[in-house]
């Protein structure tokens, strides 16, 4: 039905107007509805948010094992979800706070590089409280996130003992 509104209304302008304005008026259209595309294939924050949630309890498994290979890789994962959220998220306001956790995220890498668990635990601490006092900056502190109890998968491997 729409495919025919749009026929008809090319047909519309090609008749009544110079070919310059019914070129414009198909290629608006196209870019419409490439809009409507994207915004849905799109990731939300909230999406964006669980995969950093994945990968935040990820990497405390992988470092409190010592399991320096993987807790590098985790907090990457971290990074470019982050580096994604700026990218994509920008009619959210919220994005602004975003960069306040690149710093936490940089250390965590240090002690992770230098293989320190000691300041790995301190790390991963201010991280933690660095998410959480952006959810609260930006009015989502109901959603509370804390050092993970138990492994979040049963499935992955996150000590060190197949190494
Ligand atoms: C902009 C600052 C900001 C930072 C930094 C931030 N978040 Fe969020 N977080 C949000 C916002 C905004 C939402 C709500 C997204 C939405 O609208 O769905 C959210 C939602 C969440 C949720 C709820 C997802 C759900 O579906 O239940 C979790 C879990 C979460 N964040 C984890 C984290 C973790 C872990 C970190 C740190 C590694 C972090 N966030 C850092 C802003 C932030």
């Amino acid at each position: 039905m729409r495919q025919a509104i749009f026929v008809a209304a090319t047909f519309f302008f090609l008749s009544c107007s110079s070919p310059e304005n019914a070129k414009q008026v198909v290629m608006q259209y196209e870019i419409d509805s490439l809009q409507k595309v994207l915004q849905n294939v799109k990731p939300g924050l909230g999406e964006l948010m669980l995969s950093i949630q994945i990968h935040h309890a990820k990497l405390w498994f992988a470092g409190k094992n010592r399991n320096w290979k993987l807790a590098n890789f985790e907090v990457d994962e971290i990074k470019e979800q982050i580096e994604k959220a700026m990218a994509i998220e920008t009619e959210r306001p919220e994005i602004k706070s975003l960069p306040m956790i690149n710093g936490p995220l940089d250390s965590v890498s240090n002690t992770i590089l230098k293989g320190d668990s000691t300041r790995f635990i301190s790390a991963y601490n201010l991280l933690t409280n660095t998410c959480n006092n952006c959810h609260k900056a930006v009015n989502f502190e109901f959603n509370e996130v804390q050092i993970p109890d138990s492994a979040p998968f049963s499935n992955q491997v996150f000590d060190n003992r197949n190494k």
